[in-house]
């Protein structure tokens, strides 16, 4: 794709559509974890292709051990505050556990509250089997869906927690026939997590959807990682497929140590930090304190 292109592509507000044609070009697709305003705004300028309000908000924004308890009303809030932040990248949103599984009817409701109430142009879900059933609803109802195979949080008790996947062959085609279940079903994306490398290079040709990567290696469409971990957030290891890009965590320690050191040094505020009031103003000011002063002094002797 010549130069030209590539930057009108990567202009234009991010639709299936736009994503689609950035993987026929061999584009790579570029997205990220957001979960509040200014993350989304700093997303949009830095010229991200998709966003995701993820579960993992569960743990990294809300405290949670697990993104098994985080709510839809959770989930929605987060997901307001990016899409107010967002003007190009296409804003996916993460069905959280518990909110579509049951039927197609409760994922259908589910997913078209993200849209109508938070803005969502897309949802995620994770897992194959009765996934793609409720993916095929969403997806015919009108909502875009994002596909997630391989290691899937919301499921990571049943797989004896967060391990890779498809490390067998049994396992790994198992994963195919999820990713391919999950294409007939429509979605226009998969996102494969915690998956060996070698697997993903001899799944991802025979998929036609645009296929993300996190922990899959290099030969998928596009790559994810999660804010908090990219930018230095979070606290205590992380995964091995995460690079940390910054340490703004250790940037916030040492702001934050510098303030509360100073406040109690009495070096701040500093007079360029304060408001000035009018020297007449002030004076008359002082007069009428000192007057009132002098008033309750003989109203006491009284
Ligand atoms: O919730 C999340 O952040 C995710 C990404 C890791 C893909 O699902």
């Amino acid at each position: 794709m010549s130069t030209g292109k590539r930057d009108t592509a990567r202009r234009e507000r991010m639709t299936v559509e736009s994503l689609a044609r950035l993987k026929a070009a061999g584009e790579p697709v570029v997205m990220v974890t957001a979960y509040d305003y200014p993350s989304a705004q700093i997303a949009d300028e830095v010229g991200v292709d998709v966003v995701l309000v993820g579960d993992s908000a569960a743990n990294v924004v809300l405290g949670y051990d697990s993104t098994v308890p985080v709510t839809v009303e959770e989930m929605l809030v987060l997901t307001r505050a990016v899409r107010r932040g967002l003007q190009r990248p296409l804003l996916v949103a993460d069905l959280p556990f518990g909110s579509y599984e049951a039927s197609d009817e409760t994922a259908v409701r589910t997913a078209q509250r993200f849209v109508k109430e938070a803005g969502a142009d897309a949802v995620k879900i994770e897992r194959g089997g009765t996934s793609v059933d409720r993916a095929r609803a969403i997806v015919q109802a009108g909502v875009p869906v994002m596909g997630h195979v391989g290691l899937t949080p919301q499921a990571a008790v049943r797989h004896g927690g967060y391990k890779v996947q498809g490390r067998t062959a049994a396992q790994a085609e198992q994963l195919l026939r999820d990713a391919l279940a999950l294409q007939s079903a429509g979605c226009f994306a998969i996102v494969l997590e915690a998956v060996p490398a070698a697997v993903t290079e001899l799944l991802t040709p025979t998929l036609d959807c645009v296929t993300i990567g996190i922990g899959a290696g290099a030969s998928v469409d596009g790559q994810v990682l999660v804010w908090h971990d990219l930018l230095g957030l979070t606290a205590g290891p992380v995964a091995r497929f995460v690079r940390k890009f910054a340490d703004l965590r250790s940037d916030a320690v040492a702001g934050l140590a510098a303030y509360a050191g100073a406040v109690r040094q009495r070096e701040f505020p500093a007079p360029e930090h304060t408001y000035r009031i009018d020297s007449e103003e002030l004076a008359v000011l002082r007069e009428r304190l000192a007057n009132a002063d002098a008033r309750s002094a003989v109203d006491g002797v009284g």
